[in-house]
């Protein structure tokens, strides 16, 4: 049995870390684990210019901790009205590293995202010209359709009209959550990837209800039923380099959360490698690890890969069952419960 694990150093390629003090209380727990991350677009207003995203750069830098090389690689939060011009620049700063698609209503600030990807035309042909990837939240939001059903519509109506479209255009299907985007990712060009996160690897849709509502396992896209969260597991642990790490860590205050109308989102990043290292090792194939959380990614995205490394250990430990947050507290995945590999220091 393998009780300890070296790799080289992880990258998160898909991770929220707000603004303010909300980004001061969580940006450590990444820092600790994470040599990069793809940062989230999603504030109040919206990173959509490169200017907003060299300030909210700038922001993220001056709150690391001293002494941390921690490289936070921006994306820009895509609208109808985006000009080429707009990923010309960005492309040429070095420091844009993908465009977020929301679809305008499918989850947490994404109000001003997009309602007709048709008016983004402009947008993505400069994007598929300049190799810049697409970041892609795939849910409907038609209302007639199953909440549980929105990530296999999305493929259907929407993603696999796109790649026809644009079929050298980089682009990153977020989180995961079903069979049919595990299919839609293994059928599709080298050009096509998916990040997966901790829980949608490790919780089905039970964990919602178990014993009452839960509003700590509540994010969009929501949980699924088990035979999903099987054909995740069989996809990340094949090594497979079109699966790769993305948390997905998404805090919100608990008083959001635990509310008659809750915020989705689930706070992983205090934990997430460790949590990754227990879905490998349970499925017996922590020889894929490394793969799925400091290679792939990198390879995907054009850059090298870290030289630095990291060691877990198997060894128990308790997630606690809060974290300061500003004026609130954040109740993060897996808390007050044990967790089997520790990151050592
Ligand atoms: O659960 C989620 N939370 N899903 C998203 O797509 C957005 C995220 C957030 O920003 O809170
Ligand atoms: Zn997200």
């Amino acid at each position: 049995m393998t009780d300890s694990i070296t790799l080289a150093r992880p990258d998160d390629w898909h991770l929220h870390l707000r603004d303010g003090a909300g980004l001061k209380a969580v940006l450590a727990d990444t820092v600790q684990r994470f040599a990069r991350a793809i940062v989230m677009p999603n504030l109040k207003p919206p990173i959509t210019t490169l200017a907003l995203a060299d300030a909210y750069r700038e922001r993220i830098l001056a709150a690391l901790p001293s002494g941390s090389t921690f490289n936070p690689l921006m994306t820009l939060y895509l609208t109808e009205t985006m000009p080429a011009l707009e990923i010309e620049r960005a492309s040429r700063s070095g420091h844009v590293h993908g465009v977020k698609y929301y679809p305008a209503g499918a989850t947490t600030n994404s109000d001003n995202g997009v309602h007709d990807l048709t008016h983004c035309a402009e947008a993505l042909e400069a994007m598929e010209a300049l190799g810049i990837p697409l970041l892609v939240h795939g849910e409907v939001t038609d209302p007639d359709v199953d909440i549980f059903d929105r990530e296999r519509v999305f493929i259907e109506r929407h993603l696999t009209p796109l790649v026809m479209r644009y079929p050298k255009l980089k682009l990153v299907l977020e989180h995961i959550t079903t069979a049919s985007a595990v299919k839609f990712v293994l059928t599709t060009d080298s050009n096509v990837a998916a990040t997966v996160t901790p829980h949608h690897l490790l919780y089905n849709r039970n964990a919602l209800f178990q014993g009452g509502l839960r509003p700590h396992y509540y994010c969009l896209p929501v949980l699924k039923r088990e035979t999903h969260r099987q054909a995740l597991i069989k996809a990340v642990t094949s090594g497979n380099p079109k699966f790769f790490l993305g948390t997905d860590s998404a805090p919100h205050g608990r008083s959001t959360k635990e509310a008659d109308c809750g915020c989705a989102g689930i706070y992983s990043a205090h934990g997430a490698l460790e949590l990754y290292a227990e879905v490998f090792d349970k499925a017996e194939a922590l020889q894929h690890l490394e793969g799925f959380c400091s290679h792939f990614g990198a390879d995907f995205y054009g850059l090298a890969r870290n030289s630095q490394k990291i060691t877990l250990k198997r060894q128990s430990w308790l997630m606690p069952a809060s974290l300061p947050f500003g004026d609130d507290t954040l109740v993060p995945l897996r808390a007050g419960e044990e967790m089997s590999w520790q990151l050592m220091p």
